[in-house]
C-alpha cells in the first residue's frame, strides 16, 4: 500500500452530527456523512472512542471496549455505519485507547473487590513515606496516583484519575488487548488509531523522577519495551493484512523512535503522530500560558522532522489540527483578515510535504477558535483543571481566562458547522457545548455551494497527491531556511520538481527564484491560494500566500 497517496478525515463524534437529539453527535450522523467524504475525496475516517464510557475524558476513559457508548448510538448502528462505509470504499479507523482503561472497566472493578488476577492489570502499590509510591505527576495535572479503594495502597494514572494505567508487563494484559483489536478486524475495521501508545512501557520498579518534568517523561516514554510490545502487537493482530493502517500517537517522542515505530519493514506500525511542531506557543515549555508562537521553531521542527524521517525511513502522521489542539489557523494566522489565505496556507504546507495527512472536521471549511467569555463554557477535563491549577496559584480570574482560551482543547471540539439554521445544523438541542458565533459565516453548506471555498482547495490538494508521485513519494528538501517568515520546500521525484512556499505573515514579501531553482523559467504553476500567478524572476508572495510551482522532467 502506497501510504503517501492516503489521506485521512478525523472526525469527533461527539461534535460532528446529532440524529438521535441529546445535543451529543452520533455514530448516525457520521454515517449520513459518507457522502460528503466522498466528496471531499478521503480515503478513510478515523472516529475517536465511542465505546461505553463515564466520558470524564470524552471516552478516552473506556469502560467496555467491544460496545457503543449509549450516548453515540447504538451496536447496530455501528454495524450500519461500517456497512454503509464499505459500500462506498470509505475506510474506518478505530481509536485504541490502551495505556490505561476507565475506572469503571471490568477489570479494574474486580481488582477493587480484590480479585488478585486483576489487580496485576493495573500499577497498584504501596505508598512511601506516607505519601504516593513515586514522585510523578499526572499529565492532567497534580500527583499520577490516586488511592486504590478503601486501601493504604494507589493506583498509577498518568491522566484523569478515572484512567488507570495498564500494566502491560502482564501478558494477560496483552492478551486481552490483542483480542480487543482483533474483534474489530473481524468486523472490518481496515484503522487503527493508539492513544499515546509510547508510554505503555513503564520500567517495573517505577521509580522517582529527578523531579524535572522532561527527565520525569523519558523515564515511561519510549523506552525498549515498547517496541518489543509494539512488534508483539503487531505479530499478533493486525500485522496479518497488509491493508490495515496504523498510526501511534507518540507523546513527547523523538525522530530516532519514531522512525523505528514507522519503520519500512512493517513490524511496527504504518506511521507516528508527534508533536513537538505544536509546542511552539509555549512558555519554557509550559502550555498553560499567554505566549505567541515562533515561526522560526514551529519551521525548524517540521523541516527537522521531515527530513530525519526520510533519512531514516519513518513515517510521519502530517497535521496541524486534531481534537486535542487549538484551530491552526486561528493560532498560527490572522482569521480576522485572511480567514481563506490563512487556511488554505496552513493546508497546503501540510498536505504538500511527505507523510499521510490528517484533516480534522471543520479544518476543510475554515473553522475557527469560538470566543467564549465565561469557564462555564468550557467542558474540557484538562481546561478545567488547568483553570483551576492557575487560580490556585494566584492568577485573576480573567487572566486564567484568557490562557484557557488561547490553550483550552475545547477550541476545536466545538460543534460542526453544517449550514446557518440554529445550532448550526449539529443538533435540534442544545449541543453538549457552545456553538461557534460564527456559524452564519462559516459553514459546509455555503462552502459547498461556493467553487473558490476552502472546502474545494482541500479537495484539489487531495486530487493532487493521488495525482503527482512527487506529492506522494518524493523527496523533501527544506529550502530558504533561515527567513523569517517564509517556509518553503523542494520535493523531487524522478528528476521532477516541485517547489512551495508559504508566507505565514500578513505582509507581502518578495522571493528571488533564481536564487532558489535551477532555470527557473521551466517551471509551471500548481496551485495557490491567489490564483495562477506568472513566474518571474522574482515573486512576489502576498499576505499568507502560498505557491506551488512543478518543473516536470
Ligand atoms: C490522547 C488523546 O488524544 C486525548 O484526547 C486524551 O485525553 C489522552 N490521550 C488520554 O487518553
Amino acid at each position: 500500500m502506497n501510504l503517501g497517496k492516503k489521506v485521512i478525515y478525523q472526525a469527533y463524534p461527539r461534535s460532528f452530527k446529532d440524529t438521535s437529539g441529546n445535543g451529543i453527535g452520533d455514530l448516525e450522523g457520521i454515517r449520513q456523512k459518507a457522502d460528503y467524504f466522498k466528496k471531499l475525496g478521503v480515503d478513510m475516517v478515523w472516529i475517536n472512542p465511542f465505546f461505553v464510557s463515564p466520558q470524564n475524558d470524552n471516552g478516552y476513559d473506556i469502560a467496555d471496549y467491544y460496545h457503543v457508548d449509549p450516548l453515540f448510538g447504538t451496536d447496530e448502528e455501528l454495524d450500519k455505519l461500517i456497512e454503509t462505509f464499505d459500500e462506498k470504499g470509505l475506510g474506518l479507523m478505530f481509536d485504541m485507547v490502551l495505556n490505561h482503561t476507565s475506572t469503571s472497566h471490568e477489570w479494574f472493578q474486580k481488582a477493587l473487590d480484590g480479585d488478585e488476577y486483576y489487580q496485576d492489570f493495573y500499577y497498584i502499590r504501596d505508598g512511601k513515606d506516607g505519601s504516593y509510591p513515586n514522585n510523578w505527576t499526572s499529565k492532567f495535572g497534580g500527583p499520577a496516583w490516586n488511592k486504590f479503594g478503601d486501601t493504604d495502597k494507589y493506583y498509577l494514572c498518568l491522566y484523569d484519575k478515572t484512567q488507570a494505567d495498564l500494566n502491560w508487563h502482564n501478558k494477560n494484559v496483552r492478551k486481552e488487548v490483542y483480542k480487543i483489536v482483533n474483534y474489530w478486524i473481524d468486523k472490518g475495521i481496515k484503522g487503527f488509531r493508539f492513544d499515546v501508545l509510547n508510554v505503555i512501557g513503564k520500567s517495573k520498579d517505577l521509580k522517582d523522577s529527578s523531579g524535572n518534568i522532561d527527565e520525569e517523561k523519558k523515564l515511561y516514554t519510549d523506552t525498549r519495551i515498547v517496541h518489543e510490545w509494539i512488534e508483539e502487537l503487531n505479530k499478533n493482530t493486525f500485522g496479518k493484512d497488509e491493508d490495515i493502517i496504523t498510526v501511534g500517537e507518540m507523546s513527547s517522542t523523538d525522530v530516532h523512535n519514531s522512525a523505528l515505530y514507522s519503520n519500512p519493514e512493517g513490524s511496527e506500525l504504518s506511521m507516528v503522530f508527534s508533536f513537538h511542531h505544536l509546542k511552539v506557543d509555549y512558555k519554557d515549555g509550559e502550555k498553560w500560558t499567554d505566549a505567541s508562537f515562533d515561526f522560526k521553531k514551529l519551521k525548524g521542527t517540521l523541516n527537522y522532522w521531515q527530513g530525519e524521517m526520510q533519512e531514516h525511513s519513518g513515517w510521519n502522521a502530517l497535521f496541524f489540527n486534531n481534537h486535542d489542539q487549538t484551530r491552526a489557523n486561528t493560532r498560527f494566522g490572522d482569521v480576522d483578515k485572511y480567514h481563506y489565505q490563512t487556511s488554505t496556507m496552513l493546508a497546503q504546507t501540510i498536505h504538500l510535504m511527505r507523510g499521510t495527512p490528517f484533516i480534522y472536521q471543520g479544518e476543510e471549511i475554515g473553522m475557527t477558535d469560538p470566543d467564549y467569555d465565561s469557564i462555564g463554557d468550557y467542558r474540557d477535563v484538562e481546561s478545567l483543571n488547568a483553570y483551576d491549577a492557575l487560580l490556585a496559584k494566584g492568577m485573576s480570574e480573567d487572566d486564567a481566562l484568557k490562557i484557557i482560551k488561547l490553550k483550552s482543547r475545547d477550541n476545536s471540539r466545538t460543534p460542526m458547522q453544517w449550514n446557518d439554521s440554529s445550532n448550526a445544523g449539529f443538533s435540534e438541542e442544545t449541543p453538549w457545548i457552545r456553538v461557534n458565533d460564527n456559524y452564519k459565516e462559516i459553514n459546509v453548506k455555503k462552502a459547498l455551494a461556493d467553487k473558490n471555498s476552502i472546502f474545494y482547495y482541500y479537495k484539489k490538494l487531495i486530487e493532487h497527491r493521488k495525482e503527482e508521485n512527487l506529492i506522494s513519494d518524493g523527496l523533501y528538501f527544506p529550502i530558504l531556511e533561515d527567513d523569517e517568515n517564509i517556509l518553503a520546500f523542494v520535493r523531487e521525484y524522478e528528476g521532477n520538481v516541485l517547489v512551495n512556499f508559504s508566507n505565514f505573515t500578513g505582509k507581502s514579501l518578495e522571493v528571488d527564484l533564481e536564487n532558489m531553482v535551477d532555470s527557473y523559467q521551466e517551471y509551471e504553476y500548481l496551485l495557490g491560494n491567489y490564483g495562477r500567478v506568472e513566474i518571474n524572476k522574482k515573486i512576489n508572495l502576498r499576505p499568507y500566500e502560498c505557491l506551488a510551482l512543478i518543473k516536470r522532467f
